[in-house]
């Protein structure tokens, strides 16, 4: 009996303890976490550096308010702006918030310029987050039943199809953003194509639209560079962060860059908790971890290449496997069945903690800090419970 509300179908198992990519349960087992609370705990559980910031700021002051001055918030801000070359920063509590002041931002910027209808161009397969306006721009029909009307304003176009977004530039002149992740995460590990990245960024340009990158679930080092926007030499107009920002302490963010960052005025946008010093010393702490091991982003990309290697080897003489795909540690495994019990089966045969996205595709979101040893685990347990999935339900 629970007197939480059935909006998980959870698993049973309850976990007391993290260390780096290691959890364990209530019963002393041990787990490799291959998913990192959702590309969260990019730096791992426990990480001592976030443990020690978290500790002494909850010692000396958790919260006041954005009524007045927050040093870290000021920190944190100059930090990302600094490695981002955006221009400013909002800082809220989670990714759906960040696209939410990114989407209202789309809006007063339209509506300064005299759009009275500012419509935001949005992805099929896209996910943005729970809230009204994040759900509409999400690309999820299945996610949306029963919670209709959707917001207006909102178009939606085909993910690497330079064609279809160029018309629609060309058909409406109420465009004043295009929405976009770097790699599809819920949409299935699929990553953007760098000239069609190119090309939305100079349609922007020329129809003085805003580009908006969601990193929510790309960003903090997941793809081998602190932001995935990087991998395609340009800057967007905004970007939206959260997730991997707190290494597991709620932070959300929104970066602006140029006209971008001059949309927001005094009483436009505004929230209770966003930036509080709690959650800033967590993120300063991740940047200036991330910051004294270099290692660990560029250490992204030659696992996640290793990982993707290894398992077109292993799976080589399995003819279920459609694709193996991703970009740094976003890894996926594209089966051509849907496979929802892959996840129970990679836990109960194997401790591994892996996610099945969009039914058929096994998605790896592993700590930036796993090692060779624990990569080499992954592997062989989760091509194996593929193999034994593909067998018995062929
Ligand atoms: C790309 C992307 N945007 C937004 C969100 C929503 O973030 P949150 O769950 O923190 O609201 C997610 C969550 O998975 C995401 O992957």
């Amino acid at each position: 009996m629970t007197n939480l509300m059935p909006t998980y179908t959870r698993l049973p198992v309850t976990f007391v303890k993290g260390e780096g990519a290691w959890l364990w349960d209530s019963n002393g087992t041990r787990y490799l976490d291959a998913i990192s609370g959702i590309a969260v705990c990019n730096l791992g559980h426990a990480h001592p550096a976030i443990t020690q910031a978290i500790c002494t700021q909850a010692a000396q002051l958790v919260h006041t308010s954005n009524l007045y001055q927050i040093e870290k918030q000021e920190q944190l801000g100059t930090a990302l702006v600094e490695a981002s070359g955006m221009d400013k920063a909002f800082f809220c509590n989670s990714g759906t918030e960040a696209n939410e002041a990114a989407i209202k931002l789309a809006r007063l910027h339209g509506h300064k310029k005299g759009i009275s209808l500012p419509t935001i161009i949005v992805m099929e397969n896209s996910f943005h987050g729970r809230t009204m306006a994040a759900l509409t721009a999400t690309g999820n029909e299945k996610i949306k039943e029963g919670f209709g009307p959707m917001l207006d304003g909102f178009v939606r176009v085909p993910y690497n199809d330079s064609i279809a977004i160029t018309q629609v530039f060309k058909d409406n002149p109420n465009i004043v953003a295009v929405l976009v992740e770097p790699v599809q995460g819920e949409g299935g590990v699929v990553p953007a194509d760098q000239a069609w990245c190119q090309h939305i960024r100079q349609l922007c340009r020329e129809h003085d639209a805003l580009m908006m990158i969601d990193e929510v679930q790309t960003g903090i080092g997941r793809t081998g560079k602190l932001f995935a926007f990087q991998h395609h030499h340009f800057l967007p107009d905004v970007v939206t962060l959260a997730k991997a920002l707190g290494n597991g302490v709620p932070i959300g963010a929104m970066l602006t860059r140029g006209e971008a960052a001059k949309v927001f005025a005094p009483g436009n946008h505004g929230t209770t908790f966003g930036g509080n010093p709690l959650a800033c010393s967590a993120g300063l702490a991740v940047l200036d971890t991330l910051a004294a091991h270099p290692e660990y982003i560029s250490g992204a990309t030659n696992m996640g290449n290793k990982l993707k290697a290894a398992f077109a080897h292993a799976l080589n003489d399995c003819t279920g496997i459609k694709a193996i795909r991703g970009m740094g540690l976003m890894v996926g495994i594209q089966l051509d069945r849907p496979c929802p019990e892959l996840v129970k089966m990679a836990m109960d045969k194997h401790q591994l903690l892996i996610n099945v996205t969009r039914g058929d595709t096994i998605r790896l979101l592993p700590p930036l800090i796993m090692t060779d040893d624990q990569a080499d685990m992954l592997v062989a347990g989760v091509s194996d419970i593929i193999r034994d999935f593909l067998n018995t339900n062929a």
